[in-house]
């Protein structure tokens, strides 16, 4: 089975193709993994500006899916008859991206010049996400769909960071039940996994998620955006601790019975440490290192605390992470050394860093797990914001 498969939650553009022989635990052959990211356009923001990641997901899309087909070696130029197809078609397809008119504009020109690819299945992420980005990349799977009457599958990208990590072959027996931790700019939650499909969000954040948390800090350090990799990049710089700075960060939560988070406070600890400093402190590239090292290790010493607890609470077999957060170094490795260290019996499982930040090739991946039980028809799929597991 091939699949097509594409992402627009955020502010990636994405677009993969993958092909697998029908086992879901056999390795997926990832044939093409493209994304377009949107970091230049955002950087002045410090931040996704939702209207103009909607509008470069609206230019980009068609570009991406171009590589990604020509990468898979699937592009091949199409004959006289397809143009006439085109034309028959063409006023459907106005109505598919009638609020994406500039993607429309160049769908068309793609269609009308190249071939249909040798795929069984579009997938495309529904939700949870920016709305007018989701839509972007729901309404592009449709007018796919239609014109190449193919059968959608809509993805919950929550879902797709999780099984990101089956397309390295991980089986099936000694999996379950498993603790998720899917940390994202978007969200932080913490999931017990029974198998496939049959989740239950044991917590999540109250507020900011953890990568948003990432993000801020940075903005408010002066470093850029998107923050987490910056704040990563500053920690590993930090080598020796100067009292002279005394800066103590709380560990939201950590605590508490409960499986949730909360990481705005935390954000609030650095601000005010930042303006009471001098304007030399606040500049200086101790200060920033410290402070940068001081709050990758506040989060990850929750995300660990409340995993663990989680773990043994539900004697589970396996520990899971999922999300853009997940590819920081530091926590991937004070994880597997603390589940070594004090859950030998379970095993922890990330997926390659490439394959955490937002991509297309995990929400291919989703879709062997329900296939075919929920293909659905293109008039039927929606995007949905707010979308929960
Ligand atoms: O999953 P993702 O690509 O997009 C969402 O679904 O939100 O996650 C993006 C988040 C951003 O907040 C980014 O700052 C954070 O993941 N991130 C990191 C690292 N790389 C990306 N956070 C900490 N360390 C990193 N190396
Ligand atoms: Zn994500």
């Amino acid at each position: 089975m091939r699949v097509l498969a594409i992402e627009t939650s955020c502010d990636d553009t994405c677009v993969a193709v993958l092909k697998t022989n029908g086992d879901k635990f056999s390795r997926f052959k990832i044939l093409s993994n493209i994304i377009s990211s949107q970091v230049e356009v955002h950087k002045k923001w410090g931040g996704v500006y939702p209207a103009l990641a909607k509008r470069e997901h609206q230019k980009n899309l068609t570009p991406v899916l171009f590589q990604a087909l020509k990468k898979a070696g699937m592009l091949k130029k199409s004959k006289t008859v397809h143009k006439i197809k085109f034309c028959l078609w063409s006023k459907t397809l106005k109505e598919i991206l009638s609020r994406e008119e500039n993607l429309y504009k160049k769908l068309k020109k793609f269609l009308k010049k190249y071939q249909q690819p040798n795929v069984d299945v579009i997938a495309v992420t529904a939700g949870p996400g920016l709305e007018p980005c989701l839509w972007v990349g729901v309404n592009f799977a449709k007018a796919l769909s239609y014109f190449w009457k193919l059968p959608i599958v809509p993805v919950n990208h929550i879902e797709a960071h999780i099984i990101a990590n089956w397309i390295l072959p991980v089986g099936e027996s000694q999996i379950f039940p498993a603790i998720c931790l899917v940390v994202s700019g978007g969200h932080t939650q913490l999931i017990l996994m029974k198998k496939f499909g049959q989740y239950k969000i044991l917590g999540e954040t109250r507020d900011d998620a953890a990568g948003e948390c990432f993000d801020k800090v940075a903005r408010i350090l002066g470093l850029g955006y998107p923050g987490g990799p910056i704040v990563a990049k500053m920690a590993t710089k930090f080598k020796i601790r100067n009292l002279k700075f005394e800066i103590h960060l709380p560990r939201p939560m950590i605590y508490q019975k409960n499986y949730d988070f909360s990481f705005s406070g935390l954000k609030t600890t650095v601000l005010y440490d930042f303006k009471n400093r001098s304007q030399k402190i606040r500049k200086s590239k101790q200060y920033i290192q410290q402070m940068c090292a001081e709050v990758q290790q506040a989060v990850i010493d929750v995300l660990i605390h409340k995993t663990l607890k989680a773990a043994r609470n539900y004697k589970i077999k396996t520990i899971i992470l999922g999300g853009g957060v997940a590819a920081n170094a530091e926590l991937r490795k004070q994880f597997k050394e603390k589940v070594k260290k004090e859950i030998p019996d379970s095993k922890c499982y990330i997926p390659d860093s490439k394959l955490c930040t937002d991509n297309a090739a995990m929400v291919g991946a989703a879709v062997y797990f329900h296939w075919p039980k929920d293909k659905i028809s293109q008039q039927k799929t929606i995007a949905k914001a707010n979308l929960r597991l």
